[in-house]
């Protein structure tokens, strides 16, 4: 397959498409508002991976060839996003990652939209054939995109479309550390991004701890 990670230039995209491209045998398109920002960031990663190819496009042109498209920027301009590369998506899954929060003198606080949660809020942006599944949240980028770091962590995904959230479940499982954990309908999205702000608190607040992800046992 064909992953298109929109604003693949920015922390979580550098991870997703490092991993992405040196563990499973799909494509990585990395997709930016500039074409030459989009080049130079695939060129960067394509040099940490020497037997891949990693190719840089305008998000439009990466999400027209993309199987899934990641919307891998800040919640705040997922909208703008998805409504920039609406037409191009066609049989495409839409991946979103995106959490929304605010910061005040204690720590990073959830904040989703009105709708819900942000993935929700992709659905909502997302042309109506488009399936949009939520995956990815709790990661923590630095650590994904330090290719010598293990991982071990579980990924809550979250979808209604039965078939886009069983390509995505194989997509997180075939990343190495990675097991993908099914969180129920786009209904259940807020209770996934609400542990990001809680896993950066702690990182904050202990000693030592840094690059926090989620695990159950
Ligand atoms: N960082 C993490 O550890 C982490 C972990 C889990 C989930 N997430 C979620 O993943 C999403 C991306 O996080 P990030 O840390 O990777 O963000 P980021 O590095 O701040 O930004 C990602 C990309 O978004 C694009 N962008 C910036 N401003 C934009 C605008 N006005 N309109 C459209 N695109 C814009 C930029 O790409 P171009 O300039 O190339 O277009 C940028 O490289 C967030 O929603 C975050 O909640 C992040």
């Amino acid at each position: 397959m064909q992953i298109a990670l929109l604003g693949g230039t920015g922390d979580i995209g550098e991870g997703l498409a490092l991993r992405i491209a040196r563990d499973t045998d799909n494509d990585v398109l990395v997709g930016s508002r500039e074409a030459e920002k989009a080049a130079a960031k695939a060129e960067e990663y394509t040099d940490k991976l020497p037997d891949t190819t990693v190719e840089g496009l305008e998000n439009p042109a990466a999400a027209a060839r993309a199987d899934i498209a990641v919307a891998a920027v800040p919640a705040y301009h997922l909208s703008d996003t998805i409504g920039a590369v609406a037409d191009e998506l066609d049989d495409t899954i839409l991946i979103s990652p995106a959490v929304g929060m605010q910061r005040d003198e204690d720590g990073l606080h959830y904040n989703p939209p009105g709708v819900g949660s942000v993935t929700q809020l992709a659905a909502k942006a997302a042309p109506d054939h488009v399936p949009v599944v939520g995956a990815f949240h709790n990661l923590a980028a630095a650590k994904l995109a330090n290719l010598d770091a293990d991982l071990d962590w579980d990924v809550p995904i979250i979808g209604d479309d039965e078939d886009a959230t069983a390509t995505v479940t194989s997509l997180v499982e075939d990343i190495d550390g990675l097991r993908a954990l099914s969180a129920g309908g786009l209904a259940n999205a807020a209770e996934v991004e609400s542990v990001t702000p809680l896993l950066i608190n702690l990182a904050a607040n202990n000693d030592g701890m840094h690059d926090l992800g989620v695990k159950f046992w």
